[in-house]
């Protein structure tokens, strides 16, 4: 726990991530909107959540489908108006859930004022916003930084005669963390957005801030195989996560504590150890650094098991958990585990200790998109085609009824809608006792009403022939949760109690104690006497 003993919401809550592309659509553009995200609040109520994380809706060129901010306080008007979001965030507090934003405070978009402003010659105040460097004598690169999406990270600039850095895309030039002035303007609209009441930021790349002061040059590679992203031909060396960078996060965490009860989470992919450094030596940091290993691990018990270890192992003492299954940069967990494995991921996201956060989609068993060549929309598969880049598949419309579209939109959709929306979709779904939806419901239903399963202790990890187990506990109250990762039937001992839920969504109530047979990918959670 932090903040002395009182429980926070963001510890007790679930987080649920809209990408606002794709989840409703208002005007019939075929991209979502923000007073889609509005209409469509009651089933993130039905559903149970406490928060929603909006992926950037900012006015933006979309060449990162707005992970290219052009102006940090505003609504592009493909998401709606100030206004719009006004009125979003009125009507999520009045239904008691909480806003975290995503920021992008490590690039702007070239079309950004400032950067437009930076390129205009050497000598403009704005040009240390920015990394600009020389060229090599031969004309070559300044260094050996490669970009995320392929390719060298720097872009030559005509009219200035230098080069700037994008740990992304051209037409995102990364700002120049060690510039204070850079700092305090990404700070004002951090408070822009605080005055308006939002409860938190998801901050994007927080591990990649700030770059090597020297511009040294990052270290080859052994591993990296041609074929591969150019990006790992060289590793992060001196481009990611670097030491100032967590001077950076605490002076965000001191703007948002400024404000009550406010959450800052950082998209961290770093391993574990360096992982939890981001919660800060004092817990000064960020209060959620996202822990992705969910996605990175094998599908197995004792990879898993090793994983909770270790991670509950290192996290600093009084730091909070959290755990993630899927984001709009993620293969579906469906597709990965396959839809009986992912009934197990959601009792697994769902029972363990540590903040859960659910993308959208992923409470109806959403499987990635089919992308034909001419559908593709993901610079990071344009960029860098037939090597596994693309994020589309996983940014398909929300499927919502039978309607035409799914009833995502009522135009052309941005993304093809998965075809078999008409089984698959919220409303039928929810007419279907036994769906991954009625699933996701009642395990978020139980997590709330129960405080072991919020706020307990986590005990007794263990992976024996392909079942992971473990239990919760606070006070008198404590359950064991049972997942069988394997495709055949497995029998494990438990102690002794009743079937409160299993993911097939039979046998509750039932007496057990001692042996229990488990079927192929399924769980139980049991509340033990
Ligand atoms: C991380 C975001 O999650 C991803 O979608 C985006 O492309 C990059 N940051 C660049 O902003």
């Amino acid at each position: 726990m932090t903040n002395g003993s009182k429980r926070q919401w963001w510890q007790d809550g679930v987080v649920y991530q809209i990408y606002p592309r794709s989840f409703q659509d208002s005007n019939g553009d075929g991209v979502g909107d923000l007073p889609g995200i509005e209409s469509r609040l009651d089933h993130l109520l039905a559903l149970g959540v406490d928060a929603v994380w909006i992926s950037p809706f900012y006015p933006s060129p979309m060449a990162d489908f707005g992970y290219d901010v052009a102006d940090y306080c505003g609504v592009d008007p493909i998401f709606g108006t100030i206004a719009d979001f006004d009125s979003l965030i009125a009507a999520v507090h009045a239904h008691g859930l909480k806003l975290i934003l995503d920021f992008v405070p490590n690039h702007t978009s070239d079309r950004h004022p400032w950067f437009l402003e930076s390129c205009t010659s050497r000598d403009n105040p704005k040009r240390d916003w920015y990394l600009w460097r020389d060229a090599k004598p031969d004309g070559g690169y300044p260094n050996n930084w490669m970009s995320n999406f392929g390719g060298p990270g720097w872009t030559w600039d005509e009219t200035t005669g230098q080069f700037y850095y994008h740990s992304f895309l051209r037409q995102q030039p990364d700002l120049n963390w060690h510039n204070p002035e850079v700092r305090n303007a990404i700070y004002a609209a951090m408070r822009f957005w605080l005055d308006k009441g939002v409860d938190g930021f998801r901050m994007d790349v927080l591990w990649l801030l700030i770059k090597d002061a020297a511009f040294r040059d990052n270290l080859p590679n052994p591993e990296w195989t041609p074929g591969a992203s150019s990006f790992w031909s060289v590793l992060p060396t001196y481009t990611a996560d670097q030491p100032e960078t967590r001077q950076i996060v605490r002076e965000m965490r001191q703007i948002l504590d400024a404000y009550a009860e406010r959450v800052l989470i950082g998209e961290i992919y770093l391993p574990l150890p360096e992982l939890v450094r981001y919660y800060g030596d004092s817990l000064d940091g960020a209060q959620m650094p996202f822990n992705f290993h969910l996605i990175q691990t094998e599908w197995a018990a004792g990879p898993i098991a090793a994983l909770i270890h270790e991670y509950e192992a290192l996290l600093p003492p009084g730091a909070w958990p959290n755990w993630v299954i899927g984001n709009h940069d993620q293969p579906r967990i469906a597709s990965r585990i396959g839809p009986a494995e992912a009934r197990v991921a959601a009792m697994l996201l769902l029972t363990l200790r540590g903040t859960p956060t659910i993308y959208y989609g992923e409470e109806i068993g959403m499987t990635n998109g089919n992308i034909a060549p001419d559908q593709v929309q993901d610079p990071a598969e344009k960029n860098q085609p037939g090597i596994s880049m693309g994020r589309d598949p996983e940014r398909t419309p929300m499927l919502w009824d039978n309607s035409p579209h799914a009833g995502f939109t009522a135009g052309a959709p941005w993304l093809p809608v998965n075809p078999a929306y008409e089984r698959a979709s919220v409303a039928a779904q929810a007419a279907q006792e036994r769906s991954m939806l009625a699933l996701y419901r009642r395990l978020i239903a139980l997590r709330r009403s129960h405080p072991a399963l919020h706020a307990g202790e986590l005990l007794d990890v263990r992976a024996k022939r392909g079942v992971l187990s473990y239990s919760r506990a606070l006070g008198s109250e404590r359950f064991q949760i049972l997942l069988n990762l394997t495709t055949e039937l497995q029998t494990a001992n438990c102690g002794h109690g009743h079937i409160v839920l299993t993911t097939i969504m039979d046998g509750e109530g039932a007496r057990v104690g001692g042996p229990i047979a488990i079927e192929a990918s399924e769980g139980l959670l049991i509340a033990l006497d």
